[in-house]
């Protein structure tokens, strides 16, 4: 039998918040599984994505290269597309990881909180979606892979807004799946548990919170980015052709119970 391929050789992938965390892990995943990757980063720390760049394309051979993007403006999200295509003529794979949050009890949750994490959570994810599948309609093909959470489909404390454009990611894939499967484009997601990362150190350096979040891991720890990684480079590749809609949970075991 000839299976098809659990590697990504020869595609061009962009991956938003590729700085650091995750999409960092991504980017360089993506690449030892054979891909050119563009990595967007919001432009006052575009030098950590253009460090990040550096070492995966000293570490894997592939191509990498850094540009500027912040998911909140839908002119920069253009720029970085359009920047990715020009480089590299077209656009394969996209992972959006670029996310937010700010932990506060429901009741002091302000406005502009409110406003900040669904502003890039979920706005701006979806017109990163959007813009990708506009060069992915015109191949006919693309893989795109949302970085939604555990906390897209359960429910934590102090984490109201993030829970609820978390849970936009989950049902927005959905309805992007559907809607674009006659294309040729495949949307999925990706759920982490709690991730060793500058997103959760706050989280995680409380010993209160680390100690609940491993009594509700019956795989008993903490997860690291490259757990993730492998996920997006399966939901990216052949191997995962048949697989639209889907968020595959990366959760130690939490939602088992
Ligand atoms: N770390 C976890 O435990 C965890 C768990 C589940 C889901 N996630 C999700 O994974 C994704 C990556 O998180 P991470 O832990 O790697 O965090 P991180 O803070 O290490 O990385 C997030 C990246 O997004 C970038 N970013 C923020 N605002 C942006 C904007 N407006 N435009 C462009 N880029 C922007 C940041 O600069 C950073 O590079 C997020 O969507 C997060 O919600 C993380």
């Amino acid at each position: 039998m000839d299976f098809p391929s659990s590697r990504v050789d020869g595609q061009i992938a962009a991956v938003t918040g590729g700085g650091s965390g995750i999409g960092r892990a991504a980017a360089w995943a993506l690449a030892r599984a054979g891909a050119d990757v563009v990595l967007g980063e919001l432009p006052h720390l575009i030098g950590r994505a253009e460090e990040a760049a550096d070492q995966i394309a000293s570490a894997t051979g592939r191509q990498a290269v850094a540009l500027p993007l912040d998911v909140t403006r839908t002119a920069s999200i253009a720029s970085f597309v359009a920047g990715a295509v020009e480089r590299f003529g077209r656009l394969d794979i996209l992972v959006n990881s670029a996310g937010v949050n700010r932990t506060r009890p429901a009741l002091e949750v302000t406005e502009e909180d409110w406003d900040f994490v669904l502003d890039v959570n979920l706005k701006g994810l979806f017109f990163c979606c959007q813009a990708a599948a506009r060069e992915m309609i015109k191949q006919k093909r693309g893989k795109i892979i949302n970085l939604a959470s555990i906390n897209g489909v359960v429910g934590y404390v102090k984490r109201a807004a993030y829970c609820a454009s978390k849970g936009g990611v989950v049902n927005l894939t959905r309805a992007l799946a559907i809607e674009w499967a006659p294309h040729g484009i495949n949307v999925n997601a990706v759920g982490p548990t709690y991730i060793e990362t500058p997103l959760t150190v706050p989280t995680l350096s409380d010993p209160e919170t680390r100690a609940d979040i491993l009594r509700r891991t019956p795989l008993g720890r903490i997860g690291r980015v490259e757990d993730v990684a492998g996920a997006i480079v399966f939901l990216a590749s052949p191997a995962a052709d048949l697989i639209t809609g889907h968020t595959l949970l990366v959760d130690g075991g939490w939602t088992a119970w």
